[in-house]
């Protein structure tokens, strides 16, 4: 009896941990990005992307870890193979694609325009002379830094998004701009109802999140590719969509 309670809570461990057996797959993310990732109170990092990432390497028979990198040294941390994949919300662009490989894209985005409510912009150029947050490296920078130039001197840099709500949460920029999921998740679950509200620019292109590998490293792309697929196929995609977007 002793030996089957041991192999029982054997069992549950390894499963609570998201894990079987296999090889480790150590992944990097930017956990202040809710609902894709966030850290709670306890360390444990959760969300959308996490259990996407879990979900793969289930499928390919891989554990996996999770650590809080930040975002501009997880793009190090990648590069230097302090962890294998980064999987943060992140965009696929040509420029990060000259230095890192991604998976298939596994999910779409939009940037959104956060405003307070009594706000007057329509639109991006509507921003032209406000102080604009954004995090720093972002899709939501570039945006920016398009329609008002580089050295544009209402562009106020945050290393994290959360530190860039909070500031116009106190007033202290005049809008944020960031992807429409993390947006559209503080208007529901943090910011007070009724005092902000978003703009969509038509100038807003779609986006697609990618999983990044160090540049060169083809099988894990591959097993991570493979594990995506399968995940989709098999329901466990729309499984965790719905869990973190279904109404
Ligand atoms: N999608 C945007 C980008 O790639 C923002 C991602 C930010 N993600 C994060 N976990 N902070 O630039």
């Amino acid at each position: 009896i002793i030996l089957a309670i041991a192999l029982i809570m054997a069992g549950c461990s390894g499963s609570s941990a998201g894990s079987g057996g296999g090889e480790l797959l150590k992944v990097g993310t930017d956990a202040a990005y809710p609902p894709f990732e966030t850290q709670g109170g306890d360390g444990e990092i959760t969300g959308f992307d996490i259990d996407i990432i879990k979900a793969i390497a289930k499928a390919e028979g891989m554990k996996v870890s999770v650590k809080h990198t930040g975002w501009d040294p997880l793009f190090e941390a990648v590069k230097r193979g302090k962890v294998d994949a980064g999987i943060s919300a992140m965009t696929i662009t040509e420029k990060r694609k000259e230095t890192f490989d991604f998976s298939e894209p596994y999910f779409e985005a939009k940037q959104l325009i956060l405003l307070p409510a009594d706000s007057d912009v329509k639109s991006l150029k509507d921003l032209k002379g406000k102080e604009i947050g954004v995090q720093s490296g972002t899709t939501g920078e570039v945006v920016v830094q398009e329609a008002f130039g580089k050295t544009y001197k209402g562009i106020r840099g945050y290393d994290d998004t959360p530190a860039a709500i909070d500031d116009l949460a106190s007033g202290r920029v005049d809008a944020v701009v960031a992807d429409n999921g993390v947006v559209q998740d503080y208007m529901k679950q943090k910011l007070p109802e009724g005092k902000f509200k978003t703009v969509e620019d038509a100038s807003f292109e779609k986006e697609y999140y990618g999983i990044i590998v160090k540049k060169g490293n083809k099988d894990l792309l591959e097993k991570i590719n493979s594990g995506l697929k399968k995940i989709q196929e098999d329901g466990t995609y729309d499984k965790i969509y719905q869990k973190y977007f279904g109404e």
